[in-house]
């Protein structure tokens, strides 16, 4: 079976399970920590991966592995608690499947969140970041392989995939929160492995501001499919070689917890600014 038949039978059996809503409006993938966001929608049908048809399941730790679909802030949303990471060992293309499905749902808006490492030495953990750019450091591509035109063209171009009216309007939300927000690039790494200092060093070169192990894959999907992306990253630790002290994923989740209402008031307040048709 194809790639484009495999998301029309995932797609199939959602909308079955959602057919008492109407068309879903805005797509929300919630990073390391951030899935309780998901448990804030009102009304909800949530769907575990397990049961869809063709669809990867999530193993990581702190990921729960299903889509959440109710109401969130007036808008119809569909959130996936835990995504599919590359490091996982899933391809490139499972780890975009749930973009298709998004976007096979006629879904034009996505908010993509995860945790990442600071790299620019004026963040510090607990910032958000508003991602303006990314650089994909994992030289693969989730576009890689047989292009079905009917998702998107051959050579799509990318230099906005994170639409400047969503940066405004996230930029909007913070400042009536009085939330301190950053704003920068985005480095895709594979992962598992954090990085080495020298890397940290590099990515601050080439100028990232931000280093982490997700969404570059979804959002190059997205851009591909003609979906408007925000991003939104949670700086969870300095990333490695700032600070004298190692990582682990421990910290990410505790920062993430601490900071994850702060997150939770922003997403919401950008939803409620969101206009979709
Ligand atoms: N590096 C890569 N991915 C991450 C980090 C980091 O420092 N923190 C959270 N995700």
């Amino acid at each position: 079976m194809d790639y484009k038949r495999e998301v029309e039978l995932s797609t199939e059996y959602i909308l079955e399970k959602i057919k008492d809503f109407q068309k879903v409006e805005v797509g929300l993938i919630l990073g390391s920590g951030l899935g309780v966001l998901a448990d804030e929608i009102e009304n909800p049908v949530i769907i575990p991966y397990e049961n869809i048809p063709n669809f990867p399941v999530s193993t990581v730790e702190g990921h729960k592995g299903q889509f959440v679909i109710g109401t969130l802030s007036d808008k119809i949303v569909m959130a996936m608690q835990g995504r599919f990471h590359f490091y996982e060992g899933y391809s490139m293309k499972e780890v975009t499947f749930p973009i298709r499905v998004f976007q096979a749902l006629g879904i034009k808006k996505v908010i993509l969140t995860n945790a990442a490492g600071g790299v620019n030495l004026e963040f510090k953990s607990g910032d958000l970041m508003i991602i303006e750019d990314h650089i994909n450091f994992s030289f693969d591509n989730p576009l890689i392989g047989k292009n079905f035109s009917s998702m998107g063209p051959r050579f799509p171009d990318t230099s906005t995939v994170y639409k400047n009216y969503l940066i405004k309007i996230a930029e909007k939300s913070a400042k009536e929160l009085n939330l301190d927000i950053k704003k920068g690039v985005y480095l895709f790494n594979t992962g598992p492995t954090y990085e080495t200092p020298a890397e940290i060093k590099m990515a601050r070169t080439l100028g990232a501001d931000a280093v982490g192990m997700s969404t570059v894959p979804e959002s190059i999907a997205a851009a591909h499919g003609g979906i408007d992306v925000l991003g939104i990253s949670l700086i969870t630790n300095m990333a490695a070689g700032i600070l004298n002290q190692p990582l682990s994923h421990e910290e990410v989740v505790e920062t993430a917890n601490r900071v994850k209402l702060n997150f939770i008031k922003l997403v919401k307040k950008i939803l409620f600014k969101l206009e979709v048709k």
